[in-house]
C-alpha cells in the first residue's frame, strides 16, 4: 500500500535483538563485574590482541542489553502531549531527554534557537453548486469513545498547512490528482484551465509543499490537499485498524527550503542576521497561496460535486468513493486562512561524550524531537530508541566521525540483529531477500540528513523500520497507535536502537573507518547510464563524467591495498601501529564525501550543495542523482535550445570536477 511516502521528517521505528547476553568470549571467562569490560575497552584499540576481548564482544554485549519496555517508557513519556515547535510542551519532552541523559551521567546542555515558525489562526473552508445548500466543514479530527488522548487532543494544533500564505479565494474547484507537475500538464492538454481555480489534489506521491507551490504555477488561487481513503486506508481505520480514519488530516509544513527561513544560509543563533519575515515569505520556496489540508471525507464530498470529464482510470478513488471528474466545477470552495508566521524558540538538547583517543572528531547520532501531533511514530519513535540506544551504550563510546553510509558497514551491522518481525531470519536477511530495494541513497530533501549530506556532505545514515504509515502527521499518531499496530511489543524500537548503537560502535572504534567507496563508484556508473539514455541523440558528451568516476575507482583501489598493507604491517607488529598513517587514511575517508559538494551549489538551488545525491526539484520528497544535470534536462527537454543542452553540458562538467576532486582527496592526491 502507499504509505505516506516521503517523510519530511525523518522517522524511525524498529527492531529486535536477542534477549539473552551472548556468551562471553573465551579470553574474558573470569571478567564478569562490568568494570573490567569498561576497562578494557577503552584499551581495546591498542590491546586487543593481547589481553582485552575483541570488539565484537562488545557489540554483542550492547546487543544485549536492549530491553523493550525502556524504549516503550520513554515514547510514553514523550508523547503524553502534543509537542509542536516552539510550544512549552516541546520543551517539556527536551526535558525529558535531557534528564534521561543526564541520568546516564552525560554532559548534556540545551541550546536554543530562535527560528521562524508558522502557527494557524483563523482557517474556514465551505462548499457550495447551483442547487446544493452550502457545507461548512468543520475540520476537525474526531477522537473514538475510550480514547485515553481524547483530552490532550484538545492541544493538537488545528489542521493546517505551515507557511501557506494568509487570504482567501472562493472560486470553482479543479481535481488534479495527485497534484504532480505531470498532473497539471495533463489537464491543460484535456483543456482544463486551472487560472483562478482551487486546486483539488491527494496526498501521495509528492512532498505537499510540492503540491501547493504546483498549484500556485499552474495558476491556482488556492489549493486544498485531502487523504484519499484508496491510498491511505485500505483496510481497517484506527482504533479498529492502523489506516487513517475518515477525519484523519495530514498537516505539516510547505516550506521548500531547510531550516529556518529567515535565515536561509546560516544559523539562527541569539542576535544573528536576518532577513525580515515578509520577505522570507515572499521566496519562491514559500507556496504563496492561501492552502489546507481536509479529510479523507471531505474530499470525497468535495469531489461529488464537482463535474467536467470523467478523471482517468489512476486519478479515481477507491472502493465506494464517488467517480472523479476533472472540474472546473459546478462545486465551489470558498477557503480562507490566516496564519501567524513568527519567531519562536526551539531547543537542541547536546551531549558530548569525548573519545579517549582522537577527541576533536565526532560520530553525530540523533533526530528531531518536535512533533506535528504526538509524534509517536514521528519523530520520537527515533527519540525513543535513541534514548533507549544510549542507555545500552553507556558502556563505551569514543574516536571518530560519522556519515551517506556506505553499504558496506551497515550490511555487517545488519547480519547480527535479527529482524524484528520474524525471529528465523536477520534484518540483513530480509533486506537481502528485497533485492537491495530497502537500501537507497540520501537525496530526497526536507528530513533531519538534509543538512548533514545535501548541505555539507557529510556522510549519513538514516533508517526506518515498518510501513503502512498511514496515520502521519494525523492527530493519531499517538502512544496507543505504536502499542497496537506501529510496534505492539517494542521490538522494532530495539532493533532499530540495536542497529543505530552498533553503527555508533564500529564508527567510533574501528580503527579504519568503514567506508566503502566502490559503492559509490557503481552508483555514479548507474546515474551516467540513467543520464546517457536521456541525453541520446542530443549535443552532449558524457566522456568527462565516465573519466572522472574512472579516477574514482582508481582511487577506491589504491585505497583498498593501503588498508591491506595496513593490516599486513600490523599482523607482523602489533605494538608498531603507525598512528600517523591510519589518522591520514581516515582523513582522507571522511573527507571524500565532503569532496562531492560545490560551493555554489546546484544551479538555482545554492543551499544544496551536495553535486551527486539531492532531492528533485519537483518533488522533494524525490531522491535525484545528479540533481543538477537532472534539472538542465528537464529544462532542455521543454525549450530543446542550444543553450539549454550547453547547460546540460556545463553541469556534466560540474559533477565531473567534483568527482576527480573527490578521487584526488580518497587518494591522497594534489588537490
Ligand atoms: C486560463 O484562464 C485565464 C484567466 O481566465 C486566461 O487569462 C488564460 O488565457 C487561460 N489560459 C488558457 C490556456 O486558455
Ligand atoms: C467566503 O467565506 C467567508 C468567510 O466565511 C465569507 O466572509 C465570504 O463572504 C465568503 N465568500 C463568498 C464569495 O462566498
Ligand atoms: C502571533 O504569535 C505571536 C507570538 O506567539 C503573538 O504574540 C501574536 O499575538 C500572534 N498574532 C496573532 C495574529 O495571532
Ligand atoms: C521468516 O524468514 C524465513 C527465512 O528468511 C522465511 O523462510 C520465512 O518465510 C519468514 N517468515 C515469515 C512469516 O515471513
Ligand atoms: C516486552 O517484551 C515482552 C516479551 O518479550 C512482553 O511481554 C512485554 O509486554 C513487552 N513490553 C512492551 C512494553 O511491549
Amino acid at each position: 500500500m502507499p504509505p505516506p511516502l516521503g517523510d519530511d521528517d525523518s522517522c524511525l521505528l524498529t527492531p529486535l535483538i536477542s534477549a539473552s547476553p551472548p556468551p562471553l568470549p573465551p579470553r574474558a571467562t573470569a571478567r564478569l563485574h562490568p568494570l573490567p569490560l569498561l576497562v578494557g575497552a577503552l584499551f581495546a584499540t591498542y590491546y586487543h590482541l593481547l589481553v582485552a576481548p575483541a570488539p565484537s564482544y562488545y557489540q554483542s554485549l550492547f546487543l544485549s542489553l536492549g530491553c523493550n519496555d525502556t524504549a516503550a517508557a520513554h515514547l510514553r513519556a514523550l508523547t503524553v502531549r502534543p509537542h509542536l515547535a516552539g510550544t512549552e510542551a516541546n520543551a517539556l519532552a527536551a526535558d525529558h531527554v535531557v534528564s534521561t541523559l543526564s541520568s546516564l551521567s552525560f554532559p548534556t546542555r540545551v541550546t536554543p534557537y530562535e527560528v521562524l515558525l508558522s502557527y494557524p489562526v483563523r482557517r474556514s473552508l465551505s462548499l457550495s453548486a447551483p442547487g446544493h445548500a452550502t457545507t461548512t466543514f468543520a475540520l476537525v479530527q474526531d477522537t473514538y469513545p475510550g480514547d485515553p488522548y481524547a483530552a490532550a487532543s484538545a492541544e493538537v494544533v488545528p489542521t493546517f498547512l505551515a507557511y501557506a500564505a494568509s487570504g482567501s479565494a472562493a472560486a470553482e474547484v479543479v481535481y488534479a490528482n495527485y497534484g504532480r507537475t505531470e498532473d497539471y500538464a495533463y489537464l491543460a492538454s484535456r483543456g482544463v484551465n486551472v487560472t483562478g481555480k482551487v486546486a483539488l489534489a491527494r496526498y501521495g506521491k509528492v512532498y505537499r509543499g510540492d503540491i501547493v507551490i504546483n498549484a500556485r504555477d499552474a495558476g491556482a488561487a488556492a489549493a486544498v490537499i485531502f487523504t484519499d481513503a484508496k491510498d491511505y486506508t485500505p483496510g481497517k481505520a484506527f482504533p479498529d485498524g492502523p489506516w487513517m480514519p475518515a477525519t484523519g488530516v495530514q498537516v505539516g509544513s510547505t516550506f521548500k527550503g531547510v531550516g529556518d527561513p529567515t535565515t536561509p544560509m546560516w544559523a539562527s543563533s541569539e542576535g544573528c542576521e536576518r532577513v525580515s519575515i515578509a520577505e522570507a515569505m515572499a521566496t519562491d520556496d514559500m507556496p504563496g497561496i492561501p492552502a489546507l489540508p481536509v479529510s479523507g471525507r471531505d474530499g470525497e464530498e468535495i469531489l461529488r460535486l464537482v463535474g467536467g470529464d470523467v478523471a482517468p482510470e489512476d486519478w479515481q478513488g477507491g472502493e465506494g468513493a464517488p467517480v472523479y471528474h476533472l472540474g472546473p466545477g459546478p462545486a465551489v470552495l470558498n477557503l480562507s486562512y490566516t496564519g501567524n508566521e513568527t519567531i519562536a524558540t526551539i531547543q537542541n538538547v547536546i551531549s558530548v561524550i569525548e573519545g579517549k583517543e582522537e577527541p576533536d572528531r565526532y560520530v553525530i547520532l540523533g533526530n528531531h524531537r518536535d512533533a506535528w501531533t504526538f509524534g509517536a511514530a514521528d519523530p520520537n519513535s527515533g527519540t525513543a530508541a535513541l534514548l533507549e540506544m544510549l542507555g545500552c551504550l553507556v558502556l563505551e563510546l569514543t574516536r571518530q566521525p560519522l556519515l551517506n553510509l556506505i553499504n558496506c558497514l551497515s550490511k555487517r551491522v545488519r547480519r547480527k540483529v535479527q529482524n524484528p518481525d520474524n525471529g528465523t531470519e536477520s534484518l540483513y536477511d530480509m533486506w537481502m531477500a528485497s533485492d537491495n530495494s530497502l537500501i537507497g541513497r540520501l537525496g530526497g530533501g526536507g528530513s533531519d540528513y538534509s543538512a548533514f549530506v545535501q548541505h555539507i556532505g557529510i556522510p549519513s545514515v538514516d533508517m526506518a523500520i515498518g510501513s503502512g504509515y498511514a496515520v502521519y502527521h494525523s492527530l493519531y499518531d499517538d502512544f496507543t497507535w505504536m502499542e497496537k499496530y506501529g510496534d505492539p511489543m517494542f521490538r522494532r524500537h530495539v532493533a532499530v536502537a540495536s542497529i543505530w548503537g552498533l553503527v555508533a560502535l564500529r564508527l567510533s572504534d574501528e580503527e579504519i573507518l568503514p567506508f566503502n567507496y566502490s559503492s559509490y563508484v557503481t552508483e555514479l556508473e548507474n546515474g551516467a547510464v540513467d543520464i546517457n539514455k536521456r541525453v541520446l541523440g542530443m549535443p552532449v558528451s558524457l566522456s568527462p563524467l565516465h573519466k572522472s568516476i574512472k579516477q574514482l575507482n582508481r582511487a577506491v583501489l589504491k585505497v583498498d591495498s593501503e588498508l591491506q598493507a595496513l593490516q599486513t604491517w600490523k599482523f607482523w607488529s602489533p605494538w608498531r601501529n603507525d598512528r600517523l598513517r591510519v589518522r591520514d587514511l581516515n582523513d582522507r575517508l571522511m573527507m571524500t564525501e565532503r569532496a562531492f559538494t560545490e560551493r555554489e551549489g546546484l544551479s538555482g538551488r545554492p543551499w544544496y550543495k551536495h553535486m551527486i545525491y539531492g532531492p528533485s526539484l519537483y518533488n522533494d520528497y524525490g531522491a535525484e542523482v545528479y540533481p543538477g544535470v537532472d534539472d538542465a534536462i528537464q529544462t532542455a527537454k521543454k525549450t530543446n535550445t542550444s543553450e539549454s543542452w550547453q547547460s546540460v553540458q556545463h553541469e556534466i562538467h560540474r559533477i565531473a570536477r567534483v568527482i576527480s576532486q573527490a578521487a584526488l582527496v580518497l587518494s591522497g592526491g594534489l588537490t
